[in-house]
């Protein structure tokens, strides 16, 4: 794996229901950077634990996550995939990072107060110090790339600031001994909006199941979120210019241009002025040909835990032993008398 080119990190919540914004926005293009880097992908169950979560399913939804990677195309002989609380280094350095972030950089994240609303107070310590462990995820491996959806954007700078500080804070000027990872945010698909609200992102957590497409729904679920998707009165947009006032239909031509890997162009071209029921049944029947095979592929694998308990502890140990000397490092920087 030494000669694969830069290294990369990502990870995926198993919090349950996969949609198209986290294929569209990540999976996607995990599986397209394999060629030219050498990646490890990780299902962050450590982060999954942040907010009130059932046992039994997180551990289902782990397996499910680890299935969505290979049913994606991930090939994990060649790339590492595994799960966070396998590996103790993820909590290791982020202890270390609690205490080099400062107060106030968290304090500026806007995704822990949309998170918590007015109910902050109530909110786990481990949601507030949250992308410090992604910092922790990142920097155990020395990662230089990190493909994510433009919601994580913020915290990427965050780990920039965080690898900076502690370069700066325990590393002699001229060898820093973090690199500052960089964010891979798709133009095109790295922020897919929820099919009911074209304001706001496709999220697990909206509470309508309407709003998202799951890797795991079947083509008549699809078909139908497709069809219901919320437009407006007007026909499809034929300008780039309509659609920042248009969010909705903005939304499915961007969702359109993603899957069929065109520029939003063509796709405004081919039906602009049409009426929005052609252009969704061309959108649902482009989705179905690229989402139902991976859910079929998802629920095959899932068949078979065993085999991906073998894929997380061999990724595990892999990830275990590029972190390890890392660590090491780590410790006698800060000055631990280990
Ligand atoms: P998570 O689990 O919320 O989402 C996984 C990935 O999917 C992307 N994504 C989207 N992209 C486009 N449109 C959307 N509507 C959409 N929704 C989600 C996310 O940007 C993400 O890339 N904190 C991270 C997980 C994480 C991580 C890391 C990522 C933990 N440690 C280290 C990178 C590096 C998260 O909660 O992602």
């Amino acid at each position: 794996m030494a000669d694969k080119g830069p290294r990369i990190f990502s990870g995926i919540q198993p919090t349950g229901g996969l949609h198209l914004g986290n294929y569209l926005g990540a999976l996607r293009n995990f599986v397209e950077l394999q060629a030219t880097h050498e990646c490890i992908y990780c299902v962050v169950d450590l982060h999954a634990i942040t907010a009130p979560h059932d046992p039994s399913e997180l551990r289902q939804n782990t397996y499910e996550a680890v299935a969505a990677f290979l049913a994606a195309g991930v090939d994990a002989r060649a790339h590492i995939i595994f799960n966070q609380a396998r590996v103790a280094a993820h909590s290791e350095l982020a202890w270390v990072f609690n205490c080099v972030a400062r107060y106030g950089w968290l304090d500026r994240m806007t995704q822990f107060k949309e998170k918590v609303g007015k109910h902050r107070a109530k909110a786990s310590v481990g949601l507030w110090v949250y992308p410090n462990l992604m910092a922790a995820d990142i920097l155990a491996y020395k990662a230089q790339k990190v493909p994510v959806g433009d919601d994580q954007r913020q915290h990427l700078e965050l780990v920039r600031d965080i690898a900076q500080k502690f370069n700066h804070d325990f590393c002699p000027k001229d060898e820093p001994f973090f690199p500052l990872p960089e964010p891979l945010i798709l133009k095109s698909g790295g922020r897919v909006m929820s099919l009911r609200d074209g304001t706001r992102k496709m999220s697990k957590s909206e509470p309508s199941s309407m709003s998202r497409i799951l890797l795991t729904d079947d083509a008549d679920a699809i078909a139908q979120k497709i069809r219901k998707a919320k437009t407006d009165a007007l026909p499809c947009p034929a300008e780039r210019d309509e659609l920042p006032q248009r969010p909705e239909a903005a939304n499915l031509i961007g969702i359109f241009a993603a899957l069929a890997n065109k520029p939003q162009e063509t796709v405004l071209a081919d039906y602009g002025g049409k009426p929005f029921s052609a252009f969704k049944a061309d959108l649902a029947a482009l989705t179905i040909s690229t989402i139902t095979p991976i859910g079929a592929e998802m629920a095959r694998l899932l068949g078979d835990v065993t085999h991906l308990e073998q894929i997380m502890s061999d990724g595990a140990a892999r990830a275990q032993a590029i972190a390890r000397p890392i660590m090491k490092k780590v410790k006698e920087l800060v000055g631990f008398a280990v």
